[in-house]
């Protein structure tokens, strides 16, 4: 719709048209529009072809089809609200561009706190306890080296000068782990060719001492050794009486 009054040419045949009372006065547009709710674009059509836009427009409102031009105070509040919707808009925006700025502001947080406390506080492995059962002494019933217990770093030993002993499975060479070879009688490391006696007494190989033993003791009809405790020959220690248990 084009901003302004009609033109005096055609408002003055609008004018006419509303004024005359006749359904015929004013010309076929003005009784189109009497008759009908007509759009603009018949409006146009019946109107001679010289008519400018705003004469279509003023044939419109005048048959109440077109809604009236809007007065100032409309306008104004129309602008008003147009700024409101844009202020909002770039309020949302913002709000929007915030929120994530600090969701992702958390998220690297939590990562860092993480790894932080990962730095901070020591990692606490499970050791094995160094105290366990190893069975009854009837499940020793024979002189030889019983290895059920070996997966703990023990052999019990029943020894035949009627001792029961707990023999440490770490060679004192550099701390492999022998095998017991039955048919020789005797231990033997596997990484550099040390070998034990029964008893734990090296004889050959870089070895520089016997195997070392552990604590044994009995708690009801149970036989225990505790690994924290460890006797060493060379030193004397094996005549201990936390050595060995007499069977
Ligand atoms: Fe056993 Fe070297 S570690 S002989």
């Amino acid at each position: 719709i084009p901003e302004g009054p009609p033109s005096p040419k055609w408002a003055g045949l609008l004018t006419a048209s509303h004024t005359s009372g006749s359904r015929s006065s004013g010309g076929p547009a003005i009784a189109v529009m009497r008759s009908a709710k007509a759009p603009a674009q018949m409006i146009a059509q019946l109107l001679p072809k010289e008519a400018p836009p705003d004469a279509v427009w003023a044939a419109s409102v005048g048959s109440g089809f077109a809604r009236p031009r809007p007065s100032v105070a409309e306008r104004i509040r129309a602008r008003a609200e147009g700024v409101t919707r844009r202020e909002i808009s770039l309020v949302t925006g913002v709000s929007i561009v915030l929120a994530v700025a600090w969701g992702s502001l958390v998220a690297v947080g939590g990562v860092l706190a993480g790894a932080l406390q990962s730095f901070m506080v020591p990692k606490v492995t499970k050791e094995p306890p160094s105290t366990f059962r190893v069975g009854r002494l009837s499940d020793f019933p024979e002189a030889g080296v019983y290895e059920t217990h070996k997966s703990k770093g023990v052999w019990v030993v029943r020894l035949r000068e009627g001792k029961l002993v707990a023999i440490s499975t770490t060679c004192t060479h550099l701390g492999c782990i022998p095998n017991w070879l039955a048919n020789d009688n005797k231990f033997k490391c596997p990484c550099h060719g040390s070998g034990f006696y029964v008893s734990g007494v090296n004889f050959e190989g870089p070895a520089p001492r016997p195997l070392e033993r552990i604590k044994i003791y009995t708690e009801g009809e149970f036989i225990m050794v505790d690994k924290s405790m460890k006797f060493r020959q060379e030193l004397g220690q094996w005549t201990n009486a936390a050595s060995y248990l007499l069977v």
